[in-house]
């Protein structure tokens, strides 16, 4: 393989630009050219692409969004648009693509392999931590961290007022970033998508903790739950509480990725070169355990990661 390129793809997340560095820098090294290709699948479409060098990488991994940028695109989903983005790579001579992205961005590698032979290796790159087979996604603990820098703030003010905070996290439908950031928290209650919510036994509890003399009260609501404004309107003045809403949006998207995003991109990256200067396609860089392992699309792409039921106990013990 003499030419590969690298696109970030979906919603963007802290790290990608440490992993497109990572594939930039390791390609070279190996005599392998490196195009980028701009905002995903519709600048592929576009034929949006540019070749990469050691100093196009320079001065980013501690970078939050991503340099190459990212869309969502309808016409790739098309078979028009498919064959528009496989004759661009072929005008190009591009013989290998890295996919870094969620669940869709794969499974438009899966398609790209699958149906037109092109050579492709994915990256987990999503906020969520929803992909199947990963123990954690790019971007995951950065999220993580700013979720959690952001409630404590919010614990200051909540316990200086006795309030009960309702705070709406991303994570689409997945209840990791929620679940992980109210044990990181001390919340009081977290509502998830993957497990059944009992709003009036979170209000007795609210009730009771406020008796127990507790000055302030976290409830983090997963977003795939629904809005936190419309619990807001249903849970009002709670024993001496009254309730406030706060929803993080997109600033849990962005910023200077942590050290472990940086290092995890950085491992993917060469690993996902490695897979295809070895000729290998249709997998995903894994992290399982410690290690960076190579996993085929067909046990990712469209299954649901199941929940770590022991943190969901640990979350229950932990917020009486
Ligand atoms: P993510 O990669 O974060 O899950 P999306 O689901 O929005 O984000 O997918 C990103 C892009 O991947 C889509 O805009 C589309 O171009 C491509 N994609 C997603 N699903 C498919 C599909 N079923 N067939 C072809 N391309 C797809
Ligand atoms: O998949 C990442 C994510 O941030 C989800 O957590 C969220 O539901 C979605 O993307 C938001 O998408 P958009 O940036 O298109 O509003």
């Amino acid at each position: 393989m003499k030419r590969i390129a690298v696109m970030t793809s979906g919603g963007d997340c802290p790290g990608m630009n440490a992993a497109i560095r990572s594939v930039v820098r390791t390609a070279l090294s190996k005599g392998v050219e490196v195009f980028g290709i701009d905002q995903g699948y519709k600048g592929l479409i576009e034929g949006n692409m540019k070749k990469m060098d050691n100093r196009s990488v320079a001065n980013i991994i501690q970078r939050g969004g991503t340099i190459l940028r990212s869309a969502r695109s309808m016409e790739f989903k098309t078979d028009a648009g498919q064959v528009k983005a496989v004759n661009n790579l072929a005008e190009n001579c591009i013989e290998g693509l890295v996919v870094i992205g969620g669940d869709g961005s794969l499974t438009g590698a899966k398609i790209l392999s699958e149906r037109y032979g092109v050579k492709t290796v994915g990256i987990p790159g999503s906020i969520d931590n929803d992909l199947c087979c990963t123990d954690m996604s790019i971007g995951v603990d950065t999220a993580l961290n700013t979720i959690v820098r952001a409630v404590d703030s919010i614990n200051d003010t909540a316990s200086s007022h006795d309030r009960t905070f309702l705070v709406e996290v991303m994570g689409r439908n997945c209840g990791y970033l929620a679940l992980v950031s109210a044990i990181a928290t001390g919340a009081e209650a977290v509502l998830i998508p993957e497990v059944k919510y009992d709003i009036e036994g979170i209000i007795g509890k609210i009730k009771e903790r406020y008796e127990q003399g507790k000055t302030r009260s976290i409830i983090i609501i997963a977003e795939g739950v629904g809005s936190a404004a419309d619990f807001g309107k249903v849970f009002g003045m709670i024993g001496g509480f009254d309730t406030r809403v706060t929803i993080l949006g997109h600033l849990q998207r962005g910023g200077s990725p942590t050290v472990f995003d940086r290092i995890l991109a950085t491992r993917m990256g060469t690993a996902a070169v490695e897979a295809l200067l070895d000729g290998k396609t249709e997998v995903m860089t894994a992290l399982q355990k410690t290690k960076v392992e190579l996993v085929p699309f067909k046990d990712i792409i469209g299954l649901k990661k199941p929940l770590d039921t022991k943190l969901l106990e640990i979350a229950e013990i932990l917020s009486r």
